[in-house]
């Protein structure tokens, strides 16, 4: 059905099609992973929807509105499917988690397809099938995808898969049932990855998984401070980050591997989620926020210009006035580079589903506003005392706003802003900091 659908609008070779993501990292690696095998089939991508004879929607379930975000993006694909042969299909985690229901709810989506069966695409754009096509099931393995067929977007910063689901059910998140289980990477592909990224001229890597901190290599049993070191040693390679970290798993040799490596940034993302150690046992999160300090105080004192930044969830079920004064405080005392905060919404299958929702939708409102604010002058003060500092930006591109700003990031992961009339793209430059915001710099290149 598919296949006779692209045939009218030209064959396999001559199609267009467009993918739109949303959600974390490992989505935008999937998608990277989807485009490499449409091109593969002789597809050719498109920058609009409008112009494509294959949408894809590449979907992330992790909170209520990141789904509200995906149907309502769907709903603009209806249209222009009410005006065009187009062909939709629906992939990632909202897939995963509603299956045929998309289908019951959606009639005009062609195919679904779940985060562990991208290797199904080719076959489905080609089938004769006369139905729809499902493709969710899981699978206890982890399965390579040919790296050197993942088409990327970026040039000089790659993500490199180390692991793929969750095995920690914190109460409140979706991941397990949209990602299943943990599923580690052999090491040996992982690095042969890095190291023919660097030989294309990559700049930076940034190793990716749900929970890379309990990394084990399935045939050595090596662990994630072991694959540091050895991606430190790639010839060539410059940058190096991990995401996403998780404060239960952060041993202290992985930090001891981040200070000793030359090549291994000195930046974190660790999730705190709320500063209240009552709320985090109610999360299932398995520390406390004196253990979330500690490990904040092992990292300054090896690296004492490591950059943090963190997640915060407000107003989860029966979260206390008192309770959320000390996220507060946990912002005010570690004083993190960046933040990603979020009002905490009930997700299908979890544990904290079954409780009542029971901060009323003001308060969270207010609550992530307070949480707002607090981050924000933080990070203006800190963002001031870069002023007049000269610092390492790696170029990734040209600012969006304005064709004759680059745009980079330092060493910490913030974005730095800069002008110039030699072309920086995929280079490191120096660059004085001039001024600031709170969410950015700006500066010179020396
Ligand atoms: N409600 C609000 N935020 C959530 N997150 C995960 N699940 C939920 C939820 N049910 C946030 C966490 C996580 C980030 C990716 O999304 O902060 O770290
Ligand atoms: Fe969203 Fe989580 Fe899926 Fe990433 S893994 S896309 S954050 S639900």
């Amino acid at each position: 059905m598919l296949k006779d659908r692209m045939k009218k609008t030209g064959d396999l070779k001559k199609m267009k099609f467009h993918i739109r993501t949303f959600g974390c990292q490992m989505n935008e690696n999937d998608s990277e992973r989807i485009a490499g095998i449409l091109k593969a089939e002789g597809a050719k991508p498109s920058a609009s929807p409008e112009e494509s004879d294959l949408i894809i929607i590449n979907t992330c379930a992790v909170r209520e509105k990141s789904e509200e975000k995906f149907y309502s993006y769907l709903g603009k694909m209806a249209l222009i499917k009410k005006r065009k042969n187009v062909v939709i299909g629906v992939v990632g985690c909202v897939a995963q988690l509603y299956k045929s229901e998309i289908l019951e709810r959606k009639p005009f989506v062609d195919f679904i397809i779940g985060p562990d069966n991208y290797n199904t695409l080719s076959d489905i754009v080609r089938s004769d099938h006369e139905e729809k096509i499902i493709s969710t099931n899981w699978s206890q393995t982890f399965h390579d995808f040919p790296p050197e067929k993942i088409f990327r977007k970026s040039r000089v910063s790659a993500y490199v898969t180390v692991m793929e689901g969750c095995d920690n059910f914190c109460s409140y998140c979706i991941v397990p049932y949209t990602r299943g289980r943990e599923k580690f990477r052999p090491m040996k592909a992982i690095l042969q990855e890095v190291r023919d990224l660097t030989r294309e001229g990559y700049k930076e890597t940034q190793l990716l998984g749900q929970n890379v901190n309990s990394y084990r290599d399935p045939e050595s049993g090596r662990s994630f401070s072991f694959l540091l070191k050895e991606a430190d040693r790639v010839n060539g390679v410059e940058w190096i980050r991990f995401i996403t970290s998780h404060p239960k798993d952060f041993s202290r040799d992985i930090a001891e591997a981040m200070s000793g490596a030359e090549k291994v940034c000195h930046q974190l993302h660790l999730p705190v989620q709320s500063g209240s150690s009552s709320v985090l046992k109610r999360m299932n999160r398995g520390y406390t926020r004196d253990k979330y300090l500690d490990i904040i105080s092992m990292l300054r004192n090896l690296m004492p210009d490591i950059s943090l930044s963190t997640d915060i969830i407000v107003g989860y079920p029966g979260e206390t006035e008192e309770e959320f004064q000390e996220t507060l405080s946990v912002l005010d005392e570690v004083r993190f580079t960046n933040i990603f905060s979020f009002r905490y919404s009930p997700r299908p299958h979890t544990a904290a589903s079954r409780q009542k929702d029971s901060v009323p939708l003001e308060k969270k409102k207010k609550r992530l506003i307070q949480v707002q604010a607090l981050q924000k002058e933080i990070q203006v003060e800190f963002n001031k005392s870069l002023v007049g500092k000269t610092m390492k930006v790696l170029c990734l591109g040209k600012s969006k706003k304005d064709p004759q700003v680059y745009s980079g990031r330092n060493e910490g992961y913030q974005v730095v802003n800069f002008k110039s009339s030699e072309d920086f793209i995929g280079r490191f430059a120096d660059v004085r900091i001039t001024s600031c915001g709170p969410y950015s710099l700006i500066g010179e290149v020396v």
